[in-house]
């Protein structure tokens, strides 16, 4: 069956990659229907996209002929995948408010298929908090991103902001597309990206009827009530993993330390602070049928918090601080009496990180190890490098955006315990 993508192209100077990327798709035997935003149409005409798609270019979302022919509500259901390519980031910003001004941001809001955006802009833009906090809500409502390219840029600059090369893209959605390949929708290995939980339409819920148990981010410890002990997780992963398992149907308890990330639509959240708050949480969250520890639980706590914000003495002597170790919630799970079927622990790693993840698999009594090597900037980093370490061997995934780690680790999980029935 002829896999269909609607291609949303709006307003940047790499719009008129977009029709390579129509080139390629087409030599694949993939349908591309196109939507031009009003700023695309600076740069692509509607002709020339409609050539290439050998079909007709939508963009004027109060045209009564398109209308009348095909409402945008049919226009969002009629693809298996939509990409935005390049995504700019007014689009961005746009489908990250749920604003639907135009054709195509109507469609994206629309929708109950899985939507790729590609981003491409100039590096100030990308790097910009604002840009960042979209991209970090789109990823969290199950928005793929394809995380631009770096490289000198139409406008003179030079860094992070490129679209990828039409290939690349091309690779992106066949992946995606791939799981929605020769399946009828039901038997999917799990929902796609723009699924929307609340929506529970054409979902794929591979993970239905099972609880599924993620803790993410760092604990604080305290020293007194003005100071911590901490460390620089910052929570992405794990929600993202918690993100992924909604799409897939589970139900979803999250157990989250003290991080600034919007909960992700559908998860249960129940925020903590230290990490004996956190096993506490964790246990009165059983039972689950799997349970993913993301968290970057600190080893050690202050063996006394001080009730009183501790001074300086004058003696030039720090105050002593007596640490004692944490519960490891990990393998407190490991042993317990309601461990869940799959057990999965999480191994930041600086050095010899298989060896280590090898190790950590026997003393925790977990199932899997997902050992990332952290001496990069992972930590607080939208993307990890990461390799399952199981009793059966060592799956080296490449370096992935942090929500396709989450989606196949989830995908994972879900075979993994459907062949534990
Ligand atoms: O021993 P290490 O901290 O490297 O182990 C990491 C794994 O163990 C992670 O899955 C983490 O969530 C979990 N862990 C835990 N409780 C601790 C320490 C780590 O659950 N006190």
């Amino acid at each position: 069956m002829t896999q269909r993508v609607l291609l949303i192209v709006s307003g940047g100077i790499a719009a008129y990659k977009a029709l390579e990327l129509v080139r390629l798709l087409k030599r694949r035997g993939i349908a591309v229907r196109g939507v031009l935003t009003e700023s695309a149409k600076q740069f692509v005409t509607p002709l020339s996209l409609g050539v290439l798609t050998e079909d007709h270019v939508y963009g004027d979302m109060f045209d009564l002929k398109e209308e009348r022919e095909i409402g945008h509500i049919q226009l969002s259901r009629q693809a298996d995948l939509i990409v935005i390519a390049p995504a700019t980031a007014n689009i961005l910003a746009r489908m990250a408010a749920g604003i639907a001004d135009d054709l195509a941001t109507t469609i994206l809001l629309a929708t109950d298929k899985p939507v790729l955006a590609v981003p491409a802009m100039n590096v100030r833009m990308w790097h910009h908090r604002a840009t960042q906090r979209n991209l970090d809500t789109l990823r969290s409502d199950g928005i793929h991103i394809l995380e631009p390219a770096s490289g000198a840029m139409a406008c003179g600059e030079y860094g992070k902001g490129r679209l990828p090369e039409p290939e690349e893209i091309v690779a992106e959605i066949e992946r995606l597309l791939s799981f929605v390949r020769a399946e009828p929708v039901e038997a999917l290995p799990f929902s796609s990206g723009s699924e929307r939980p609340s929506t529970g339409s054409g979902r794929t819920e591979v993970l239905k009827g099972r609880h599924i148990l993620v803790t993410a981010g760092p604990t604080h410890e305290p020293i007194d009530p003005v100071r911590y002990i901490a460390n620089r997780s910052s929570g992405k992963q794990g929600f993202a993993i918690a993100a992924a398992a909604v799409r897939a149907g589970a139900r979803v308890t999250l157990i989250a330390g003290p991080v600034h990330l919007p909960t992700p639509a559908g998860v249960e959240r129940i925020d903590v602070e230290t990490a004996r708050e956190m096993l506490t949480a964790v246990e009165a969250a059983l039972p689950a049928d799997a349970a993913i520890m993301v968290a970057a639980v600190a080893d050690w706590r202050t063996a006394d918090a001080a009730d009183q914000k501790i001074k300086k003495d004058g003696s030039g002597q720090p105050a002593p601080l007596a640490l004692v170790e944490n519960p490891d919630i990990l393998a407190t799970l490991g042993r317990h009496a309601q461990r869940p079927a799959l057990l999965v622990g999480f191994a930041a790693e600086t050095q010899s990180i298989a060896d280590h993840a090898q190790a950590k698999l026997m003393k925790k009594g977990a199932d899997w190890i997902v050992a990332n090597d952290v001496s990069g900037d992972v930590m607080g980093g939208d993307s990890n490098a990461v390799q399952i370490v199981t009793a059966a061997g060592i799956d080296i995934w490449p370096p992935l955006p942090k929500d396709q780690v989450a989606t196949r680790l989830i995908e994972k999980v879900a075979h993994a315990l459907a062949d534990r029935d």
